[in-house]
């Protein structure tokens, strides 16, 4: 898979643990982060994760700010992105699996280095589930405008 990874300031804590874990499950890393802590919009990063996404120029995104809540706020503007906050593992497989969530997102001061590794490799080893319950809630989901 093609994973595109944005973020910021405040999530640059987990940069390097997170490309790790993404390359460590053999998929690429398509780089749309800061690497420094040099302060930057979060909004910048996460339209450009959030358009890759959208245009399928990668499969999925990862997106890590300060929260995780301004870059899936972000994301979530643009048609065809699904993004969530996740500090579970749990959640993680679920946003995946019944929501068909596209772009993870989580927080550099929220979750440590270990656990963004297991919230991502959690979510690039689930799918999105074809049963029907879930394939009509997207579907209502999707019809919103
Ligand atoms: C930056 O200080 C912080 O606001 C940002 O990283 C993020 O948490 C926003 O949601």
């Amino acid at each position: 898979m093609r994973v595109a990874l944005g973020n910021d300031h405040g999530g640059y804590v987990l940069r390097g643990p997170v490309i790790d874990a993404i390359r460590q499950l053999g998929h690429e890393v398509v780089d749309f982060g800061v690497d420094s802590t040099e302060p930057v919009d979060y909004p910048d990063i996460a339209v450009q994760v959030a358009r890759a996404v959208a245009d399928e120029k990668v499969d999925v995104g990862v997106l890590i700010c300060g929260t995780g809540i301004g870059m899936a706020m972000t994301a979530n503007k643009v048609r065809g992105v699904y993004a969530a906050v996740c500090s579970d593992c749990y959640s993680a497989r679920m946003a995946r699996e019944h929501n068909a969530a596209n772009v993870l997102c989580f927080g550099g001061r929220v979750v440590g280095p270990g656990l963004a590794q297991q919230l991502v490799e959690t979510f690039l080893t689930a799918s999105p589930s074809s049963e029907q319950r879930h394939l009509r809630r997207r579907q209502k989901m999707a019809e919103i405008i």
